[in-house]
């Protein structure tokens, strides 16, 4: 029973109604993390995490690939928490330009870089970031993972040396430009009396030494980078003259939600960039926690980390999941195969992620047998008791035995229905629940109809898209003026003009 002024919001968020047993609501706790399982469409998003969101009051962080997820909550995140509060401030990274008219997140890679701890944890973040997309591309996720650490070797004296000397992104792109090239970033280290120690030599042994394993590092370290490599997603979300970076302590102390949106691109994975800014917020939320008054951020800061493997894999959640939750963050995660969490982990790191997440959401309608199976055994056996009657010539008998049967068979599990799913929670036996999906009911329609109200203003604000025919006819009259089109005859004897020397200094 609640007393009054009691409101279960407060401390946790609504998961559902047990169906089995039945008629119990369950609401999660902020404190305790959940991991939520399912394959496309089972509702991961409408049936849990977006529910959350809407239902939270406190600052949030949201992982997304899907533009329509970002309608749907972030409406309602900008509304104030209650009746004498303020509005709260969203801030959307979107590099792809797929929400125009929504604040942007503006972040700068480069800022903070100075201290050898934050360029180490960004470089590591944008490394991780890339690991998928390598094993998906064909390489063994243990290669992928082995060059990804040299990745980070080679980023972070990068993203250091550049902080060190006023640098931008557009210095430490042209070094990732051509990593090996780069003389610069190796001198810096050596020669800053604030540079840390030795890093010089990490650059320099992670892109010397043979030169199939440096090539592979260099592919990386330029895949990590690639989105910036677009001018235009450089633009989008880096700071420049008029456009400053983000306050995200400000946004984070008047409650607001950070919106990270990928997609997902075989071609261009966000993966790299959404991990390090999804760390550098989270960094942020702890800082503020840190200095509040009590020592954590109240209320909590909610981190709905929607498609985990693919968008965020943050090499950081375990640890964050097992100290932070102390501190008033909480995580939700979620991702549609198990097999998408090795790939992104490793089997050892996932299996400890899966164990020290509190709470399993588990969807029925996947084909992963392996992975029903250990969840089956997981949930164990009961034990039963059976009577048998007899009746033979000797007239009648009971008998009574014991006999251990399966809660849920890897096919019961398969077999859950949509709009409900297996919890798995702390020492509590296994729960069918019965999930309220966020489209549903009278509240749902009235957010189905913010959701096209959203979608209408944002084809309003979305831009005409470029005439390509008017860039090319502009490029190729350039290129005549310029005699740099074909047509030009260049004699080869003709050496071209010496370039200007150039003056070398940091
Ligand atoms: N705007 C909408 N209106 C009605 N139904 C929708 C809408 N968007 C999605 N659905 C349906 O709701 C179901 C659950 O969708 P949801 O997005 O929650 O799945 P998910 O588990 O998050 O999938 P994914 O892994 O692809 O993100 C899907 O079957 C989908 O067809
Ligand atoms: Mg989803």
């Amino acid at each position: 029973m609640f007393t009054s002024g009691f409101d279960p919001n407060d401390v946790g968020w609504r998961l559902g109604r047990s169906s089995q047993p039945r008629g119990v609501e369950l609401w999660c706790r902020y404190d305790r993390t959940t991991g939520v399982y399912g394959e496309q469409g089972s509702g991961k998003t409408l049936d849990l995490l977006a529910p959350a969101l809407l239902a939270h009051r406190g600052a949030g962080l949201a992982t997304l690939t899907k533009l329509d997820d970002l309608l749907l909550t972030a409406g309602r995140r900008q509304q104030p928490s209650g009746p004498d509060e303020p509005p709260r401030p969203v801030a959307v990274l979107d590099p792809f330009g797929a929400a125009p008219g929504l604040p942007e997140l503006v972040w700068d890679p480069v800022a903070g870089c100075v201290d050898p701890r934050i360029a180490e944890r960004r470089a590591k973040a944008f490394a991780a970031g890339t690991v998928a997309g390598a094993v998906t591309g064909g390489r063994q996720d243990n290669a992928a993972r082995f060059y990804a650490a040299e990745t980070a070797k080679v980023l972070q004296g990068f993203l250091h040396a550049a902080a060190l000397t006023g640098r931008t992104l557009e210095h430490v792109l042209e070094w990732v430009a051509n990593p090996v090239a780069a003389e610069q970033p190796a001198e810096i280290l050596q020669q800053h009396p604030h540079a840390a120690r030795f890093w010089d030599g990490l650059l320099i042994g992670a892109l010397h030494g043979s030169p199939d394993t440096v090539g592979n590092t260099v592919t990386t370290v330029q895949q990590a980078m690639a989105l910036f490599f677009q001018p235009d997603i450089r633009a989008r979300c880096v700071p420049s003259r008029g456009r400053t970076a983000t306050d995200l302590a400000d946004l984070i102390a008047r409650r607001g939600t950070v919106y990270l949106l990928g997609r997902e691109d075989p071609y261009a994975s966000a993966a790299p960039l959404m991990t390090a800014v999804a760390e550098h917020v989270l960094d942020t939320a702890l800082h503020v926690a840190a200095t509040s008054p009590h020592g954590r951020l109240t209320p909590c800061f909610l981190a709905c980390l929607d498609e985990l493997p693919s968008t965020t894999p943050l090499p950081t959640l375990r640890v964050r999941m097992a100290n932070e939750r102390a501190l008033g963050l909480s995580f939700i995660y979620a991702a549609q195969t198990w097999k998408q969490m090795v790939v992104s982990y490793g089997d050892d790191e996932a299996r400890s992620l899966f164990g020290l997440t509190n709470n399993l959401v588990i969807f029925g309608g996947g084909k992963d047998v392996h992975f029903y199976r250990e969840l089956s055994d997981l949930l164990d056996d009961v034990r039963i008791s059976r009577r048998t009657f007899t009746e033979g010539p000797g007239g009648m008998g009971t008998s009574r035995s014991g006999e251990d049967v399966r809660v849920l068979r890897p096919g019961d599990i398969r077999r859950i229905p949509e709009r409900h799913a297996l919890v798995v929670a702390g020492t509590a036996p296994p729960i069918i629940a019965r999930l309220r999906r966020c489209l549903d009911g009278k509240d749902g329609q009235q957010l189905t109809t913010e959701l096209d109200a959203a979608r209408a203003r944002l084809s309003r604000a979305r831009p005409d898209t470029d005439d390509v025919e008017q860039r090319t006819a502009a490029a190729l009259a350039y290129a005549r003026d310029h005699r740099l089109d074909p047509s030009r005859h260049v004699d080869p004897a003709d050496p071209p003009a010496a370039p200007q020397s150039e003056t070398r200094s940091w």
